[in-house]
């Protein structure tokens, strides 16, 4: 496993970050080249999504520099990142749930010009086939898996260079999870674009990413390769919190006997607190 990285398309340098000044993330360092997968880790209310977040613009930058594509984009308005390139996924409302499967895609362009809009969409749909056939339903009645496939088709109508998703696949099945990352998350990088990755299913998400950061009380507390993070045997105890060293050895066994991944991801779950309650 080679721990060979591309240049940095977005470059955390020690961000620090929080709500109405109070620092939550504190010195953060982090990049993400082009083509790559880059998978945040930690334990609900380590400040994953407080660093997303600061990156898109949501939440000012108290310290520290972020650059995309060598400019600095530290102070740059959330409107302007977004035209910059970068997309973002949120953990929650990620999609207008009254509106139409075409209409939110048109709220993801919304900075286009009219007669752009069903360029971008095609490609949308030439992504995502199955969006096609459900562009006159309301996103409120699609399957999660399909509400978080126009979430990230939402978010592609800009083009972006970066998506960002914060815990895709939250609240999913197990098995819809897997597809979003195994088949969408995968496809995304594949196409050269930078994945930044904040997933729970720490398993799933070691599969289809290859550097991981892991977050713990706002403080980055190790980065690697995911080669190196998979055969890490604390790592799960490193956010499961105390007393999940039986829960991860359990898991460990049960994959050992071959029980899927994803038995071990919904455990590890269970041990976190489900999504749920994320914020
Ligand atoms: N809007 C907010 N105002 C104040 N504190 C917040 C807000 N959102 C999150 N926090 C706090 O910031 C910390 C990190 O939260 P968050 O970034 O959502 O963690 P994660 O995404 O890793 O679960 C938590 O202690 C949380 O309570
Ligand atoms: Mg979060």
């Amino acid at each position: 496993m080679t721990a060979e990285r591309p240049p940095a398309y977005l470059a955390a340098t020690r961000v620090t970050a929080g709500y109405d000044g109070l620092p939550v993330i504190k010195d953060v360092s982090l990049a993400v080249g082009l083509a790559e997968v880059v998978l945040v880790m930690g334990p609900n209310g380590a400040g994953k999504s407080t660093l997303v977040k600061a990156i898109t613009g949501e939440l000012a930058v108290l310290g520290g520099s972020l650059t995309l594509s060598g400019s600095d984009i530290t102070r740059a308005r959330e409107e302007d990142r977004i035209g910059a390139g970068i997309g973002y996924v949120p953990q929650v409302r990620d999609v207008f749930p009254p509106l139409t499967v075409q209409e939110n895609l048109e709220m993801g362009g919304y900075r286009l010009r009219g007669a752009d809009v069903k360029g971008r969409q095609d490609e949308v749909f030439a992504t995502f086939p199955q969006l096609a056939g459900l562009r006159r339903r309301q996103a409120r009645s699609l399957s999660g898996g399909e509400r978080k496939m126009l979430a990230i088709g939402r978010a592609l109508m800009a083009r972006p260079q970066l998506l960002i998703l914060d815990e895709p696949t939250a609240n999913l099945a197990p098995v819809v999870a897997r597809t979003v990352l195994h088949g969408i998350v995968s496809s995304l990088a594949q196409a050269g674009r930078a994945v930044l990755l904040v997933e729970q299913r720490v398993s799933l998400g070691l599969d289809v990413a290859s550097w991981g950061y892991v977050l713990s009380d706002g403080r980055l507390i190790l980065q690697a390769s995911c080669g190196v993070l998979r055969e890490m045997e604390d790592l799960g105890s490193l956010f499961l919190g105390r007393g999940a060293g039986d829960l991860t050895g359990r898991a460990a066994r049960d994959a050992d006997r071959g029980v899927n991944d994803d038995a071990a991801d919904s455990i590890a779950d269970e041990r976190i607190g489900g999504s749920e309650n994320a914020t």
